[in-house]
């Protein structure tokens, strides 16, 4: 067992209290290889954000779990090294029973996420009680998840949105003892997030997704005031990338996401963590198609790695400047 602090992280508990009075959300950015660790840690340096690093649990068993401790140590020290000590919690995202959650903290993760969403209601009340009462024990702070956000969370299929429903958030907090709730108000995973029939177009013939459930975010925060909101599936699918990608190769076919605007007005709310994975993903995508495709002698991946590092660098810098507003408040 190794705690968290022994790595220098930190939970998330202080950094919500200071995102919820100062009106921005923290990022929460997956990741799963170095150069991606990288980009974020360099990228919230360089703009003086806190951060917190997700882990999936397909990302954990992709680079090791012994290999990602080493890392998210290596995340504070580069951190430091780069002049500027950023918070950073480690956290394991989506996570879907109590022993991968137990796992984690004996690695050192700081906080988790138990991810019960998809069960009958008593059945999360029960499993992330759990988990709480646990992670508690090592100051390990727990995110829990009502409502299901369309798509594919993980494991869990879901064709449409069950959007939280605002009566059952005091129960779950007060019986669960969770430190933060992830909410479904209209986000989801991926860079498919609506279907084009149903958006409407703006003046450009661009495809325009319907809003936030914005008055299920003001009544949740009505019912809980001052409680840590986060929001999963909140990439916003750049069209630059998509173009980019299909440009060199790629094959992505109406891919929409949530408007930035909307995540930087959540983020002024309770909304105190924004997930964001797919646009990286597509960053990194496009930058590699990029390099392969116009320089089809390279061989060597630090000659596709490094352009995709710098375009992820770009983006999270552009995401903790402009969208989050957690840029600064280091
Ligand atoms: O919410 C899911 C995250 O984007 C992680 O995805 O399970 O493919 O690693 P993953
Ligand atoms: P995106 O797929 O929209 O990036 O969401 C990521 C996420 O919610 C990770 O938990
Ligand atoms: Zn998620």
């Amino acid at each position: 067992m190794v705690s968290y602090k022994e790595l220098g992280l930190v939970n998330s508990r202080e950094l919500f209290k200071k995102a919820m009075e100062g009106g921005y959300a923290i990022p929460g950015f997956n990741f799963n290889n170095m150069e991606q660790l990288q980009a974020i840690v360099s990228a919230c340096v360089e703009t003086k954000s806190p951060v917190i690093l997700q882990v999936s649990s397909g990302a954990r068993k992709y680079a090791n779990q012994t290999l990602l401790r080493y890392m998210a140590q290596g995340a504070v020290e580069y951190a430091k090294e780069l002049g500027y000590p950023i918070p950073i919690v480690l956290h394991l995202d989506h996570g879907n029973s109590f022993e991968l959650c137990k796992s984690c903290i004996e690695y050192g993760f700081s906080s988790v996420m138990i991810d019960g969403s998809h069960l009958p209601y008593d059945e999360n009340v029960e499993l992330t009680k759990k988990v709480v009462d646990y992670a508690h024990q090592f100051d390990v702070t727990v995110e829990g998840e009502l409502g299901v956000l369309a798509g594919i969370e993980d494991d869990v299929k879901a064709e449409h949105h069950t959007y939280t429903d605002p009566d059952e958030v005091v129960d779950f907090v007060s019986r669960t003892g969770v430190d933060s709730l992830a909410i479904s108000i209209g986000t989801s995973h991926g860079a498919y997030k609506f279907k084009p029939e149903q958006c409407t177009r703006d003046e450009h013939g661009r495809l325009v997704p319907p809003p936030l459930r914005f008055d299920i975010l003001k009544e949740v925060e009505r019912r809980i005031p001052g409680f840590p909101i986060v929001l999963h599936g909140s990439s916003s699918v750049p069209q630059e990338y998509v173009d980019e990608i299909n440009k060199y190769g790629g094959k992505l076919k109406d891919s929409i996401g949530i408007p930035e605007e909307q995540l930087r007005e959540a983020a002024k709310s309770a909304v105190c963590k924004i997930n964001i994975d797919s646009d990286g993903r597509l960053a990194m995508t496009a930058a590699v198609r990029r390099v392969l495709w116009t320089q089809p002698e390279e061989f060597d991946p630090r000659k596709y790695l490094g352009p995709a590092r710098d375009e992820l660098k770009k983006l999270y810098m552009h995401k903790t400047q402009n969208v989050l507003g957690s840029a600064g408040k280091a």
